[in-house]
């Protein structure tokens, strides 16, 4: 090169760096935004369909990217902007997306590629390092090609021989476009165990066995962290992992064999965590059913704190026409704070949100979650075309909707009280059943079904003529005499009962 043309580049470099004539490039401008929050998932291996790790591949996909960082499509952060106590979070600030309209406006230069970032270096595979514990199915399952959405229960046992505790789990699966979540649960009767590949296909269905524990679950768009602090969750010795996962076939067979990590704390921590979910059972209490057309339908429920907790994290889980949500915390003093608001809910990105702050949650407080759905034609998302009418359930065209909170009591000792507390909150859940229980035409039935029973027609049911499993249930409750037999005024009773479920509902 000569003396000349070296001088003409230093000045024009010079030149470059003062602010009017600032050429953006990629190496000295772009890269740095892209690798610090998009390369993560747009790697090989990860969640993202393409790589975004060099000035091929972002060039190459300039204008979809310029697209969708105006829109905040991406990086992908559901939770509002206004929330500042959240920590990890993904939202480029105005300069940066202003730095990539300008570059693809100019014609994506690529400059100097002296000026580039070296590719920070990300954890091949698992995002948290090599996991304590590492669980695969042992074949694969394969998920139909097209039909309803697939619930299938997978164990991985575990013959754990003492006590252990969870800080993180990272689940793997092997065929990403159909997992559209799973829940960890804990099975230490093996009864799952027994249930696993009886239809002769790996897993099975249905929730027959019972859970004696849960490890929450993975979501699409919830990155696995660490539980903060010493907090940690029980995996007592025994116990086999449950994976309860949720499939939604993507229009070719696909083979998903899941792996699973588990990383553990190396001592019990001090101080319990308790998942406060609101409403619970997903919103199975609600009576969601939501009319066809209805833009605004909204559902609102709320838990007292019974004593001083900290909040550590909080995620939300609808299906596709819920449009927003959000947990308000009133604290006893009047005060009232939003916890989570997510302002435009997408099914894809259930992110599990972690607060970077201490939020202490006195005894008295009042969590209340309110979700709005959308059942209307004008909403995008809505699985429906012309729209239906749309009520809780576990299909994905079905709806549901709670907001979980975990939360630490602040004294170790009143973990039972909170805990005792969220049990009964679920009671919901139960009347909500018993008023869906009274509508399955047994009502119509009643007098059929006590004719069918009443062996020795005398008008009355005899403890012998009570099906075995509800005779003690039934005779506890209606036998007001005790005389071991339901004459026709006790039958009366639970006849009434049901007809004030049915009316209840129909309210
Ligand atoms: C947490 C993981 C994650 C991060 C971080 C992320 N993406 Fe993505 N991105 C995805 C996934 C998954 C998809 C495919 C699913 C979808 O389109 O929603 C995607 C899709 C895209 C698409 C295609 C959208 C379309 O309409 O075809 C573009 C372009 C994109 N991302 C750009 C970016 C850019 C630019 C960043 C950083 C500013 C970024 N992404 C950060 C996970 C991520």
């Amino acid at each position: 090169m000569s003396m000349k043309s070296t001088l003409f580049l230093a000045t024009f470099a010079a030149l470059a760096t003062s602010s009017t004539f600032a050429e953006v490039t990629f190496h000295q401008d772009i890269a740095p935004i892209i690798y610090a929050n998009c390369t993560s998932c747009h790697r090989d291996g990860e969640s993202a369909p393409f790589p975004l790790s060099n000035f091929e591949e972002v060039s190459k996909k300039a204008r979809t990217i310029k697209r969708v960082v105006n829109d905040r499509y991406m990086p992908p952060w559901h939770a509002s902007p206004e929330l500042t106590h959240f920590s990890d979070v993904r939202r480029l600030a105005e300069e940066e997306i202003l730095l990539i309209n300008q570059w693809v406006e100019a014609g994506k230069p690529e400059g100097n590629s002296e000026d580039a970032p070296p590719l920070p270096e990300f954890a091949e595979g698992w995002q948290l390092g090599e996991p304590d514990i590492i669980l695969t199915m042992n074949e694969a399952y394969p998920v139909p090609a097209e039909g309803p959405d697939v619930y299938r229960n997978f164990v991985l046992p575990m013959d754990l021989p003492e006590d252990k505790w969870v800080k993180a789990i990272e689940l793997r699966p092997s065929a990403r476009a159909v997992v559209h979540h799973s829940l960890y649960f804990l099975d230490d009767s093996g009864t799952a165990r027994k249930l696993d590949g009886k239809d002769g296909k790996p897993g099975f269905h249905g929730m027959s066995f019972r859970t004696s524990g849960s490890l929450g679950g993975y979501v699409p768009g919830v990155s696995p962290k660490h539980l903060p602090g010493d907090l940690a969750r029980p995996l007592p010795k025994g116990s086999d992992l449950v994976l309860s996962t949720h499939f939604h076939p993507s229009g070719k067979v696909e083979m998903e064999q899941t792996t699973v990590g588990i990383y553990l704390a190396d001592k019990a921590p001090t101080r319990q965590i308790q998942e406060i979910q609101i409403p619970p059972g997903f919103g199975r209490g609600m009576g969601i059913n939501i009319p066809a057309g209805e833009a605004n339908y909204t559902i609102t429920d709320s838990f007292t704190l019974p004593v001083d907790a900290e909040a550590v994290s909080i995620t939300g889980h609808a299906h596709y026409i819920a449009e927003n949500m959000n947990m308000t915390a009133k604290y006893p003093d009047g005060e009232e704070r939003v916890l989570l608001d997510i302002p435009d809910w997408d099914l894809d990105w259930q992110d599990n949100y972690f607060f970077n702050e201490k939020i202490i949650l006195p005894a008295g407080t009042v969590l209340t979650t309110t979700i709005t759905y959308d059942n209307s034609e004008s909403n995008n998302d809505n699985p429906f075309s012309p729209p239906k009418r749309i009520k809780w359930g576990r299909e994905s065209t079905d709806e549901m909707g709670s907001i979980t909170l975990l939360a630490v009591p602040t004294e170790a000792d009143d973990i039972t009280k909170l805990t005792r507390q969220t049990k009964i909150n679920q009671a919901k859940i139960f009347a909500q059943l018993g008023r869906e229980f009274s509508n399955a035409r047994i009502l119509e039935r009643f007098q059929m079904v006590i004719k069918f029973l009443d062996k020795d027609m005398d008008g009355s049911l005899q403890s012998s003529e009570l099906p075995e499993r509800l005779r003690s249930p039934l005779l506890l409750r209606l036998d007001i005499d005790k005389n071991k037999t339901l004459d026709a005024s006790e039958l009366k009773t639970l006849q009434d009962w049901l007809e004030s479920m049915k009316a209840s509902e129909g309210a």
